[in-house]
């Protein structure tokens, strides 16, 4: 802390400008949070904490004195692995309830575009051709969804409002659970979620006992021709699996927001799969006045020694 009462902190990220995001919204709630790009810091000293999406190698090196290093988004999972994060330094991140329903409105409108045929709808209208389609009804359709955290609930909640079967692999039993939802825990939930599955949706943190996990053995579990969502991160899907399960008719194809390189590679053989839908890591995203707000609550706490709800478990990683 500085004589002046101002907190000091710091924006870190090889990928995104976070001052063009993020000055305007904290300049306009709070004096006494300055958040300053890593070119303006005139003392690294006085830094007490960093707002990070995706900081480079040596990003923390220049700060002794850092407390506390927050995601501007729900994932943490960079920062977990960090190798020049110090374990001293508590991590948090925002926590946005906007970021879970734009989450849910982008992994319903995949649902239903695949579920209701929109593609080949719109081929046929293409075409000037009328035809109609057969529909199932949605309580006859399952959906899977991994993970039971904010976004997860926030999906599980709109499916069940759209009619859907909804099936959610929590780590335990939620509290409260939501009406209309059936939760796997424990051992293998992840498994007995996705059991005859018509969807599955995955939306996990990414943690060690998380990566790899879209694989050919829980592939396996789903209804044959199901559809997957990858809306967690790159890192959870084995992609020769995800290749074989579509050449085998396992899944009839897949919705894939999020890669284990970013951008995807021009390259790479995703992009020219018909039978995948590619959207370049849009699925949601926090709003910048609901980063500034926290950005400023967790920082005043680390200032006054107080409490915030924002931070995670390094233990359990999320
Ligand atoms: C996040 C994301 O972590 O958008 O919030 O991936």
């Amino acid at each position: 802390m500085t004589s002046d009462n101002v907190i000091r902190g710091v924006y870190l990220s090889d990928t995104l400008d976070l001052a063009a995001l993020y000055d305007a919204p904290l300049g306009a709630i709070a004096e006494d949070v300055r958040v300053l790009r890593p070119e303006e810091v005139d003392d690294p000293r006085e830094i007490r904490f960093a707002v990070c999406w995706q900081p480079g190698e040596e990003a923390f090196a220049p700060y002794p004195e850092l407390a506390l290093a927050m995601s501007i988004g729900a994932g943490v999972d960079a920062l977990l692995a960090h190798p020049g994060l110090d374990d001293g330094v508590e991590i948090a991140r925002v926590r946005d309830p906007h970021q879970a329903d734009l989450m849910a409105g982008f992994a319903a409108h995949e649902i239903l575009h695949h579920e209701r045929a929109f593609e080949t709808l719109a081929r046929s209208a293409g075409n000037a051709h009328w035809a109609p389609l057969p529909m199932r009804a949605p309580a006859g359709v399952t959906v899977a969804i991994l993970g039971a955290g904010t976004m997860g609930r926030a999906i599980a909640r709109g499916m069940v409002a759209l009619g859907f079967g909804v099936r959610v692999a929590a780590t335990r039993c939620p509290q409260p659970p939501l009406d209309g939802v059936s939760y796997c825990w424990g051992e293998d939930a992840l498994q007995r979620a996705a059991e005859g599955a018509d969807y599955l949706v995955n939306v996990l943190p990414l943690t060690a006992a998380t990566d790899n996990v879209l694989n050919s053995a829980l592939f396996a579990r789903l209804n044959r021709g199901a559809w997957l969502v990858q809306i967690g991160r790159g890192e959870h899907l084995v992609e020769p699996d995800l290749l074989a399960a579509l050449d085998e008719g396992t899944l009839s194809g897949a919705t894939l927001d999020v890669f284990r390189q970013e951008p995807l590679p021009a390259d790479h053989p995703f992009w020219r799969d018909s039978r995948l839908r590619i959207t370049p890591h849009i699925a949601s995203d926090s709003l910048p006045e609901v980063v500034a707000r926290q950005v400023v609550e967790a920082a005043r706490a680390v200032r006054d020694g107080g409490s915030h709800r924002l931070g995670i478990s390094r233990q359990r990683g999320y």
